[in-house]
């Protein structure tokens, strides 16, 4: 599987994330400043100042939420996660097709990631559009939920025609960095823990997992 849908963070947590996000004084700056040269002339939106002290809280509770999320961890193994930002997109906003540094100030970008915090309904436009070989994906889900796709896309964020898109995005150094590798790791992990759940242990479920456990090591850095 290429791409990860997710449940992550409960209405709660994003909707006071939300209400601290948007609250008076927050400090929101153009979002051209931290594109490469390339990304800067077709991205339009706002980010929050990496370096104040919003962001750095915030973007703690999320590193925290993802790396204790078991799926997540299954299908991204994760060394690093990286690049937090908080990104508003008014009317009249997106950012045109690009592709993601591959190396950036805080680490590799294996898997990109972006965490939908507005209600859908609040906003027309502003879908996160993936371009793949076969036919392009448009993206757009309830808040809280987390979208994890390949770095290796090329991707955009549609023009938000209507209200205002609030989302967080960041990036995964994984332990594998093809995608290849890691989705057949995913595959093996995801299906002996289905039948680990469904019949429980068996000796021949330990050798499955032997050879997951030993296929992560000499294809892992
Ligand atoms: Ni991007």
């Amino acid at each position: 599987m290429d791409y990860l849908v997710h449940p992550l963070l409960d209405q709660s947590t994003t909707k006071s994330l939300v209400q601290k996000l948007l609250s008076n004084g927050s400090p929101w700056q153009d979002g051209k400043t931290t594109a490469g040269s390339h990304a800067a002339k077709v991205k339009n939106n706002y980010q929050l100042d990496r370096n104040s002290k919003l962001a750095l809280e915030s973007s703690k509770d999320i590193i925290q939420q993802i790396t204790n999320d078991q799926l997540i961890k299954s299908f991204a193994l994760p060394k690093l996660i990286h690049g937090i930002m908080f990104t508003r997109t008014t009317e009249g906003q997106g950012y045109g097709m690009h592709i993601d540094n591959a190396y950036m100030s805080t680490g590799r970008s294996d898997l990109s990631f972006t965490l939908f915090l507005s209600d859908p309904q609040s906003y027309e436009g502003g879908e996160l559009d993936i371009q793949n070989m076969q036919n392009n994906k448009e993206i757009k889900l309830s808040s809280g939920h987390i979208f994890i796709y390949p770095s290796t896309s090329l991707h955009a964020v549609k023009k938000v025609t209507k209200g205002e898109r609030l989302v967080c995005v960041g990036w995964i150094q994984s332990h594998i960095s093809s995608n290849e590798d890691r989705n057949t790791l995913f595959g093996l992990d995801a299906g002996s823990k289905a039948l680990l759940a469904r019949y429980g242990r068996s000796p021949e479920l330990d050798l499955i997992f032997q050879s997951y456990s030993n296929l992560l090591r000499r294809l892992g850095d």
